[in-house]
């Protein structure tokens, strides 16, 4: 995200001296994309950042993936995945449960009111959506705030963790990468900057608010990296200082949150599709989000979806909050997950296209994963799967 920010102390000239109060050095580390090539930032810290006394594995949550076959849509319930006690004892980075994945994408869902440890993903950049509750995510860049409806982008590698704030439970979905996460391409002029067709702008990405200096020695931390065969491993590091050691650091990777009520609709007279409501994207795969708008208003418009056969793509909704018209008699509501395969065509619940007829506002909120890949199933799709997703149209046809 070609969007500069600093914090902190720094010295006038990158890669120079940079000394603490006693006369020693500040240790520099550029955190960087693409071999040297793309964003970065330059990193201060007190003490060596590649200083680790130990190693050993970290056994990660189930990550098994079993194929979607026989080839079906299916709709899963976050809801039933995390009852109050085991949420109450959980957190964000050890409980998540893998609902579905392949090659490029995993998606997860965590409740959860424990503080994180310490936490990295070297596999790749991390998308949280908040669903509800709120927290600080301290990280190595300093905190962030994170309330319902954020979109939290961690960059691969940034030690952080996860502390839930105020009374209830921090509900999320997480879209784990193995690429980087960042606005579609076509957003962007070719310096970088968000374009004026696009959805939203720099102004509603918030970074860091304050740096975040910790002490202390022997400090564990989370890395969730490359395996053998492609899978996803993890270890557990011992730092021999604590890693929010930084005085000051600038560039153009950093975490932050955008929040998807900032999310600018783009609306039409007929049915705007689905990259209309793009957001971020991924290598192979893309996160679009359905917000509350006015919809379609040609005098002859039918605002709902048509039925559609996204032939290259498996796209998977995360039912975020609103009323979702299109899935209305299928069970769905907030919380659920719905898969639609490619292979499949998919579209509204019986009723509801003949019912959008003169509708002018859409109370919706949803985040969609399209994925280029086929997705398969985690222990969360078999665990929180409702029954009878697959043949709710043709139930609802003959009623
Ligand atoms: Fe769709």
């Amino acid at each position: 995200m070609a969007y500069y920010r600093r914090a902190g102390h720094l010295p006038p000239k990158r890669h120079t001296q940079h000394r603490r109060p006693d006369g020693g050095l500040y240790y520099e580390e550029l955190m960087g994309e693409e071999g040297f090539s793309s964003d970065s930032s330059l990193l201060y810290h007190h003490f060596i950042p590649s200083a680790i006394t130990e190693a050993a594995p970290w056994d990660l949550p189930d990550q098994e993936l079993r194929a979607n076959h026989p080839l079906l849509p299916r709709h899963f319930k976050t809801q039933d995945l995390f009852d109050e006690n085991t949420a109450k004892a959980a957190d964000t980075v050890t409980g998540r449960r893998l609902l579905l994945g392949n090659d490029d994408v995993r998606l997860s869902y965590s409740a959860a009111a424990q503080p994180s440890p310490l936490y990295r993903n070297a596999t790749g950049d991390e998308c949280v959506y908040v669903e509800s509750g709120e927290a600080t995510v301290e990280t190595v860049f300093g905190t962030l705030t994170a309330r319902q409806g954020d979109y939290v982008l961690l960059p691969r590698t940034t030690t952080h963790r996860w502390v839930p704030t105020g009374n209830g439970v921090l509900r999320t979905y997480i879209i784990e990468a193995n690429s980087h996460i960042a606005p579609p391409r076509r957003y962007l002029s070719k310096y970088g900057q968000l374009l004026e067709h696009a959805p939203f702008c720099e102004r509603d990405l918030h970074g860091p608010e304050e740096l975040l200096l910790e002490s202390g020695t022997d400090v564990e931390v989370l890395v969730k990296h490359r395996g053998p065969q492609g899978c996803v491993t993890g270890t557990r590091y011992v730092y021999s200082h604590h890693p929010f050691d930084v005085v000051g650091w600038d560039g153009c990777l950093y975490p932050h949150t955008f929040n998807i009520a900032d999310f600018e609709p783009i609306t039409g007279r007929i049915h705007q599709p689905p990259p209309a409501h793009q957001v971020f994207e991924g290598a192979g795969f893309v996160i679009c989000n359905f917000v509350p708008r006015k919809v379609d208003y040609h005098p002859q418009a039918i605002p709902m979806p048509y039925y559609h056969s996204n032939v290259d793509s498996d796209e998977v909704m995360f039912y975020a909050g609103g009323d979702y018209e299109a899935r209305k008699g299928s069970g769905i509501g907030q919380g659920s997950v719905s898969l639609h395969p490619g292979g499949h065509a998919h579209g509204p619940q019986p009723g509801a296209y003949e019912r959008s007829v003169g509708t002018e506002f859409f109370d919706e909120l949803a985040v969609m994963v399209d994925t280029f890949r086929p997705l398969r199933l985690g222990e969360a799709a078999a665990a929180g799967e409702a029954e009878g997703y697959a043949w709710s149209w043709a139930a609802g046809e003959a009623s």
